[in-house]
């Protein structure tokens, strides 16, 4: 990893970073608000532009696992040591990228107020956490990140909104993340009943730090919608169909979805989405 004294270009060298578990540990090591680096500056107005050797290489990831559509992920049951290993390894690939999007927000998007960046950097901490969490659960199974193949939906939506902030906000964090907190505990009552109360415990962390992004996305989402003059509840429907987001299904998990920030009336949309 090249060595940065710009906090946002340190952010962009470990983006780049091809080994998770250097990816991992390197964001983990991120300062914070509260303990913030002598040494990396936090420059918000610095426009960082790629190099040719750069472009192409983001996200840093490893040569497995194989990247397929989602449609070509099999599911598997997860009442079988293999398909709960399967399942786990998905999730773990969405920590991977999460670490990722992370560090995108902080490198990609000047001029936001401080308190973006260490949001950003926060969540990219936590999701190395998670990412390290699952993976070590996955080897205690007698398997690696890297064993079965992944789906890419999460990276492949940071790709369409690399040109515009409101959008990543709006379809990242509040879209993609937010569907972790409807899918979180039906995937926590299969690996109950699969007896796996360690992946359990596990999904609990993450559930509750999914609450803090997703939060994190309704508040820089909003706050650009006002910079902009734009009504965020009409504007999110048309950045739906205009990046051809996912459709989220019920069941919404309507208490963490509160909790994150969501009001009834955006809650009551996501039913009405054609
Ligand atoms: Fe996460
Ligand atoms: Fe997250």
């Amino acid at each position: 990893m090249v060595a940065a004294t710009s906090l946002r270009q340190h952010a962009l060298a470990i983006l780049l970073e091809p080994d998770p578990q250097a990816k991992a540990q390197a964001a983990l090591a991120l300062p914070t608000a509260q303990a913030p680096s002598p040494t990396l500056v936090l420059d918000r107005g610095e426009t960082i532009a790629l190099t040719d050797d750069q472009l192409g290489l983001i996200p840093g990831r490893p040569s497995k696992p194989a990247l397929v559509s989602a449609t070509q992920v099999p599911t598997r049951s997860p009442f079988t040591l293999e398909g709960r290993a399967a399942l786990l390894h998905a999730i773990c690939h969405i920590e991977f990228n999460a670490i990722n999007l992370a560090l995108d927000a902080v490198w990609r998007f000047a001029n936001m107020p401080d308190a973006f960046y260490w949001d950003w950097l926060q969540v990219a901490q936590e999701e190395a956490l998670h990412f390290n969490l699952l993976r070590s659960h996955l080897q205690s199974m007698g398997h690696d990140y890297g064993d079965f193949e992944a789906h890419d939906g999460l990276w492949t939506m940071c790709e369409k909104t690399s040109g515009d902030i409101l959008a990543r906000m709006a379809l990242v964090p509040r879209t993609l993340e937010a569907r972790g907190l409807d899918a979180t505990p039906l995937i926590q009552n299969k690996l109950t009943r699969a007896g796996d109360l360690r992946a359990v415990d596990i999904l609990d962390v993450i559930l509750r730090d999914e609450v803090g992004h997703v939060a994190i996305g309704n508040r820089w989402y909003h706050h650009l919608c006002a910079e902009r003059g734009l009504d965020g509840k009409v504007l999110y429907p048309s950045l739906i169909k205009q990046y051809e987001a996912p459709r989220l299904k019920p069941p919404f998990n309507e208490a963490a979805r509160k909790a994150a920030g969501f009001t009834d009336d955006e809650i009551a949309f996501l039913l009405d989405v054609d």
